[in-house]
């Protein structure tokens, strides 16, 4: 049988909308509670160090309010680091940041920040929280992400979203960017590695990455949250779900859409 493959939702874009207008509306508890009724199975939230969307209230209540496991997204910094200790998230996933991007830009360069990593990863495992690294489908970073200390790993899928569909004349194509993604996946998995992926994943682009064999867990706000705009958050969260068990079970039929595998 097919391994379930997780969703973890990411609600950054639920607070970027209730900072427009300050106050508490929409509620990222709210939004949390619906996850698992759409089928989701985990919360993601990115604390980041300008506290632009999610807040370190948000935090803290969607680690005492909802019984779902919260992933949190953060910069190595001392200051996340004692938060996530404080806070006890299921797991963290720690990215790169930079002030001025709009969004996570590439992934961590572990290689040369395994001396600042290293330490701060250890204290994190050491207090029983799942550490991944958000990193390229690159073998290096794959293998320095398993030298550092961390046993889980997040692949950018941002250059497979952005990539063109077709040949561009030895350029990036969509099918070049998936082998890069198969192959470091089949890789991390080999060295004992659990692998999650996402960025930029649409209902539309997510059935390659859903169908890589050794991905268990994929995380996905942006297009879950734009089209919850549109047809509700909870249908947005149910109609993903559908879309990752499809390509996982290698069936378009809509009866199994619905459908998880155990
Ligand atoms: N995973 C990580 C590590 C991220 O930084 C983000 C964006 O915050 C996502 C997943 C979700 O990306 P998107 O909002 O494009 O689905």
């Amino acid at each position: 049988m097919t391994q379930h493959l997780r969703l973890g939702v990411n609600i950054d874009h639920v607070a970027t909308v209730r900072n427009a207008r300050g106050g508490r509306d929409p509620d990222t508890v709210r939004a949390a509670h619906l996850i698992a009724k759409g089928g989701g199975d985990s919360i993601t939230a990115h604390l980041r160090e300008d506290r632009r969307h999610i807040t370190d209230d948000d935090i803290r209540r969607l680690k005492a309010e909802v019984p779902l496991p919260l992933n949190m997204e953060m910069a190595a910094t001392d200051e996340m680091v004692a938060i996530a200790l404080q806070v006890r998230p299921h797991a963290v996933c720690i990215v790169p940041e930079r002030r001025a991007e709009l969004t996570t830009e590439g992934g961590l360069d572990v290689v040369s920040a395994r001396a600042a990593l290293g330490p701060r990863i250890a204290r994190l495992v050491e207090a029983g929280i799942q550490v991944a690294l958000f990193i390229d489908p690159d073998p290096v970073q794959v293998e320095a992400t398993k030298q550092v200390g961390a046993s889980a790993l997040e692949f950018h899928t941002g250059e497979y979203c952005n990539a063109p569909n077709g040949d561009t004349q030895g350029g990036l194509t969509r099918a070049k960017e998936l082998k890069r993604l198969e192959d470091a996946s089949a890789r991390a998995a080999a060295i004992g590695l659990e692998v999650h992926a996402g960025h930029g994943l649409t209902v539309a682009n997510v059935g390659p990455v859903a169908r890589i064999p050794s991905v268990v867990e994929l995380n996905i706000g942006h297009a879950i949250v734009a089209e919850a705009i549109f047809i509700g958050f909870e249908a947005a969260i149910r109609q993903m779900r559908a879309a990752m068990d499809r390509a996982r079970q290698g069936t378009s039929s809509p009866v199994a859409a619905g459908r998880r595998s155990a």
